[in-house]
Order: C-alpha cells, then sequence, then structure tokens
C-alpha cells in the first residue's frame, strides 16, 4: 500500500466533447473523475474536447476529488498535443494524466519526460502530475511488470477489459460481464491478478476498468465485489448510475474497519508496552501479518470517510503464548 493512501474507489468518465456532462460531473460523488480525450470522443472532436477540458480543469468545484485527463495513446498524432496543450494551460488543476493501450515500457518513459519537459517550461512542481498506465492488450499484459517499473509518476495500472477482450479475441460484446459459454469462475482472473501483482509489486494502485451495461446494476455490482475482493483499489464508472454501487463495493464493511484499527491499535500496545509480538485481541491471535492485513483495511476505511466507533482498551496482561482464549488484553470498548 502506498504511505498515503488516495480514495479510487469509483473513476468517472467524462468525455471531453460533452460540455454539459463536464459541467455535471463536478457535484457527482466518484472519488475520481477523468476527462476524456481518447476514445469517448469522435476523430473529428479532438480539438475542440481539448479546448473544453481546459476550461473545465480551470474552473474551480472539483471539491477534493482526484483529477485527471485521458489523452490519446502514445502511438497517435493527438497524443504529443493533448499533452503539451492541457499541461500547459491547465497542468494545476490536474493530478494525474491517464495513457491508455500502454504496450511496453516506452510509451510512459515518453509521456514522463514530456511532463517533465513541460514543469520546466511552466516553473511547475517537479514530478507532482502522476501517470496512470492503461494495460488493455496482450503486448502491455506481457510487459506489465516493465511498464510498471517506468517512471516515478506513475500512481496506478488500470485494466481495460473492452479493448483487452478485443485484443486477445475473446468471442463477447459484454464489456466487463463474463462471456457466455465460458466454464471457468472469471474469465478476467488472469489479466485482473497479472496487473495487481505488477501493481503492488511497485507500489502502485490497481484500478479496474468499466462495465458498459449502465442499467444492470446488480452485474455491476458483482463485478465491482469480485475485484474489490481480489485487492483492486477501484473501478471506473461511465455513468452517475454507477457511482454509489462502486463506491460501496470498495470500501470496507463498517465491521471490519473497525476490527482493522483495533488490530493497529493492540498490536502497537503489546508491541512497545510488552515488547511482544503476538498478542490476543478477543478470540484471535494478531502479529505482525495481521497489522499488515489491518493496515490495507483501515487506510481504505480511512479514505472513504469511515469512522470508528470503538476505542482500545488495554485490559491487563497476557500475551499469545500467556493469555487463555477469549481473555484477550485488548477487547473493544464501544463508545456509542
Ligand atoms: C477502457 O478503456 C477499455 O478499453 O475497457
Ligand atoms: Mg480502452
Amino acid at each position: 500500500m502506498p504511505e498515503e493512501y488516495r480514495s479510487r474507489r469509483s473513476c468517472l468518465a467524462v468525455p471531453g466533447s460533452s460540455q454539459r456532462f463536464l459541467d455535471k460531473a463536478r457535484g457527482l460523488a466518484a472519488d475520481e473523475v477523468f476527462l476524456d480525450l481518447e476514445d469517448a470522443v469522435a476523430p473529428a472532436a479532438k480539438e475542440a474536447a481539448r479546448r473544453n477540458v481546459i476550461a473545465a480543469l480551470n474552473a474551480d468545484g472539483w471539491g477534493g476529488k482526484l483529477v485527471a485527463v485521458r489523452v490519446n495513446d502514445a502511438a497517435t498524432r493527438w497524443a504529443y498535443r493533448d499533452v503539451a496543450e492541457v499541461v500547459t494551460a491547465a497542468g494545476r488543476g490536474l493530478d494525474a494524466i491517464i495513457l491508455p493501450k500502454v504496450t511496453g515500457p516506452g510509451h510512459v518513459i515518453w509521456l514522463d519526460l514530456m511532463l517533465g519537459q513541460i514543469e520546466q517550461d511552466t516553473g511547475g512542481e517537479a514530478g507532482r502530475i502522476g501517470i496512470e498506465a492503461q494495460i488493455e492488450d496482450a503486448r502491455g499484459l506481457a510487459q506489465v511488470d516493465e511498464i510498471a517499473a517506468a517512471s516515478p509518476r506513475l500512481r496506478a495500472l488500470v485494466f481495460g477489459p473492452a479493448d483487452f477482450m478485443a485484443s486477445v479475441g475473446m468471442r463477447s460484446l459484454r464489456v466487463g460481464a463474463q462471456p457466455a459459454g465460458y466454464v471457468g469462475s472469471d474469465a478476467y482472473h488472469y489479466p485482473l491478478l497479472r496487473i495487481l501483482v505488477a501493481a503492488r509489486a511497485h507500489g502502485l494502485a490497481a484500478i479496474d476498468g468499466p462495465y458498459l451495461a449502465i442499467g444492470d446494476l446488480d452485474g455491476l455490482a458483482a463485478a465491482a465485489a469480485s475485484t474489490a475482493a481480489l485487492g483492486y483499489d477501484g473501478k471506473w464508472v461511465l455513468h452517475p448510475g454507477q457511482i454509489d454501487v462502486v463506491n460501496q463495493a470498495f470500501s470496507p464493511g463498517q465491521d471490519d474497519y473497525e476490527r482493522a484499527e483495533l488490530i493497529l491499535d493492540a498490536y502497537r500496545y503489546h508491541t512497545t508496552e510488552h515488547h511482544r509480538g503476538a498478542a490476543m485481541l478477543g478470540d484471535e491471535m494478531i502479529d505482525e501479518a495481521s497489522r499488515k492485513l489491518a493496515l490495507v483495511v483501515a487506510a481504505k476505511g480511512r479514505a472513504a470517510g469511515l469512522r470508528r466507533s470503538q476505542r482500545f482498551e488495554s485490559a491487563g496482561e497476557g500475551s499469545a503464548e500467556h493469555a487463555p482464549r477469549g481473555e484477550g488484553l485488548g477487547q473493544p470498548a464501544g463508545q456509542g
């Protein structure tokens, strides 16, 4: 987990060609909003979309959300001007550039260098603008480790199911849903886990892509719950109606969150006060590995705005070796 965990439970795609959607996006409850210059914008509308996106970034009202722009991919004729014009004119309002169709580390290195040039030219803080790299074809997946290591600006790897399905020849048009006829449990498991491991190996967030059937909230909830359980930090949403379902799927449950905070307190108490590496919390033994797991859940819960209602109270002496089951040292104390 990155030191300072930022919530990216829901990442809302907003076509840069639609002034109405750009205006509306500000008030929505997505953790991240990205203004799209790529596949949601027709070739003839790319230049106008750039101007809309610059104006939207320079206007206030994003209210603490992460704000990103998805530029066209590094192999297109639009990419260099997307980056140069948007970052020069509106870099201050930008947390990250989303780079689609990353097929190898060279794409990320190109963007990293361009951002560095613009920062020098405009007096922007060096290295502040992050990169989220979309892994959405067979080549990108085959090189995902090299991509994840390509720049200190990288913040996240993002799975792009639509392009990925096309790239590997998956016989389905239902993006984000399971392809009919597949007898395994999850046709996306391999790319999802491959991307997750590469992301974590380099301290990056891992984001799942979109679920295109906007009206199928049950299907969306099931897909989001599955990648959240796997360890993903969030998922793209294409419509305001998808935001709540996805935010909920990627927030830890209140009980898990409370438990995680108690584990952290109890572990801290026992390791510092009693120099014990393992101790009881209620009827469960906790140790360094429990602390690491608790850190993940607590960080996700805090970033999602969850609040504790229980405090840890030490309740006498004992340890994993000495305390009888159930007579743990730290018991949750309700605070009402
Ligand atoms: C997103 O860009 C996708 O291809 O699914
Ligand atoms: Mg795509």
